[in-house]
């Protein structure tokens, strides 16, 4: 059996009010596309999956090309039939073909694999994915044959409802399965009769049912899993599911989550054992965190790597890095993409770092910004030191070695070189090399007249007396 499994993700969305297409909203940290694909991927390799986009196709296809599906347009959107529609010669191959919304982004693997399973068990034209959630407004709903027996006669659109049908409680999922064949003979000729003048794909059951093919609900899907995301409130409420299932399997798994309410933590995100993460912490995209660190509260970490014993204190920003055990940060430190901070190291208070590696037991305590720096093992590096990486044209390395002293209020003047063992002194302009377990300083002399203040005072007073 070839499957292959198609997604709808051409439509506009109108109900969002956004200059954004639907399918690149995100919730959890994704684009609900993501989410499906990433559901759908689980099922089949990603060639065949084959994606209808038409709103902003161009920005669509290039939020999910990664993943290595195809394409197809669909130019004008005139409905979830000719989505369908749209993607007849690029599934010729398949005999199974699953449809998926991409805007019904929680919906998980298995549930894809058991409406498979089912509809080939039951040898349907069509089955259709179904949940009875406490609401159903605004949903298609689902109407049998017989309550207790799988057959389908019709899908009815909320809008579409007649008197008694509001009770139907089973409603459509926006998720199908169908042997090809029979979807294609029949799609042709659907009719834009209705109250949005368009190609309901859902106007397939009722074709199917009465061309004499079988057509079956499998109601199987978690309500929550099927919600679909037609409006901001409904895709903020997906989003907290989503986060609230990811800090939820944390806790599962050891971490310490307070008021678990407040933070945001995204689907992929790893934490060990042991962690203790505070109140309004952000814990976001490919995150790892090992065991017994502490997140303090208001931090942001992104697509970044902590080791274990490492110390976030409250209100950093740190992303894309790479962090080892027993480091310290912050409060107030923030890390742009691509430094690495080493074993023990500490980055305190109000210090940048961009693109720097910090060695094992080296401090940047307070006011300083590293650009383009390596620093090496058991460095400390003053107060108000300050790299000055750009010459307003192109970026500079600073290399500084081991064991140094820099003292505070240093501009080192990048590119520039700092031995190991050198010492810096407070207030310099580094502008050359400084060789290993030199002194270097660079600033103007002091100097000092004694007696200086005390004359200019008399001088004042002299004056006020003559006026
Ligand atoms: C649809 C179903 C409804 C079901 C609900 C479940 C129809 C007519 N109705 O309604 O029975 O209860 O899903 O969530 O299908 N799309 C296209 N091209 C188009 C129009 C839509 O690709 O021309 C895509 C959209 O981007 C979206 C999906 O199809 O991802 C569903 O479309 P949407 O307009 O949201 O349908 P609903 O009104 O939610
Ligand atoms: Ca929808």
């Amino acid at each position: 059996m070839g499957l292959g499994i198609v997604i709808m993700a051409a439509g506009k969305g109108t109900r969002l009010k956004s200059r954004r297409a639907k399918v690149l909203h995100e919730i959890g940290g994704k684009p609900l596309l993501c989410h499906v694909i990433a559901a759908a991927a689980q099922v089949v390799p990603p060639h065949d999956i084959v994606v209808v986009v038409g709103h902003q196709a161009e920005a669509v296809e290039a939020a999910v090309r990664n993943t290595g599906v195809r394409f197809v347009v669909q130019e004008e959107q005139r409905g979830t039939g000719h989505a369908v529609q749209c993607a007849e010669r690029e599934t010729r191959e398949y005999d199974e073909l699953i449809v998926l919304s991409g805007d019904v982004p929680l919906l998980q693997s298995g549930t894809i694999v058991a409406l498979r399973d089912f509809h080939l068990w039951e040898r349907a034209a069509m089955t259709i994915l179904t949940a009875r959630p406490a609401n159903p407004a605004g949903y298609g709903r689902v109407l049998r044959k017989r309550p207790e027996a799988p057959e389908v006669t019709a899908i009815v659109e909320q809008k579409a409802l007649r008197a008694g049908e509001e009770d139907v409680s089973e409603i459509n999922a926006g998720i199908y399965a169908f042997r090809r064949e029979a979807l294609y003979r029949h799609i042709g000729q659907l009719r834009a009769d209705n109250a949005h003048r368009e190609l309901y794909l859902t106007d397939v059951a009722r074709m199917l049912h009465e061309a004499g093919e079988r057509v079956v609900a499998f109601d199987a899907a978690q309500a929550t899993e099927v919600l679909g995301a037609n409006t901001i409130a409904e895709m903020m409420e997906l989003d907290r599911q989503l986060r609230m299932r990811a800090v939820e399997r944390l806790m599962a798994e050891g971490v310490s989550v307070y008021r678990p309410e407040t933070v945001t933590i995204d689907p992929g995100v790893e934490v060990g054992p042991d962690t203790v993460i505070e109140p309004f912490a952000q814990l976001l995209g490919e995150t790892r965190v090992g065991s017994d660190c502490r997140i303090q509260s208001y931090s942001v970490i992104r697509n970044s790597t902590l080791g274990d014993r490492v110390t976030i204190l409250e209100g950093c920003v740190i992303a894309d890095a790479q962090i080892e055990k027993g480091a310290q940060l912050g409060p107030y430190a923030h890390l742009r993409p691509g430094c690495s901070i080493g074993e023990g190291a500490k980055i305190g208070n109000f210090v940048e770092a961009k693109k720097t590696r910090l060695g094992a037991g080296s401090k940047a305590n307070h006011l300083t910004y590293l650009g383009d720096a390596q620093v090496g093992k058991g460095t400390n590096i003053g107060a108000g030191t300050i790299t000055c990486n750009y010459d307003g044209v192109a970026k500079h390395p600073t290399l500084i070695g081991d064991g140094v002293f820099i003292g505070s209020d240093t501009a080192l003047v990048a590119p520039v070189v700092i031995g190991d063992g050198a010492y810096i002194g407070a207030g310099s302009v580094i502008t050359k090399d400084v060789p290993a377990d030199a002194l270097a300083v660079g600033r103007a002399q002091q100097v000092t007249k004694e007696g200086w203040a005390k004359n200019r005072r008399a001088q004042q007073e002299a004056r006020k007396g003559q006026s």
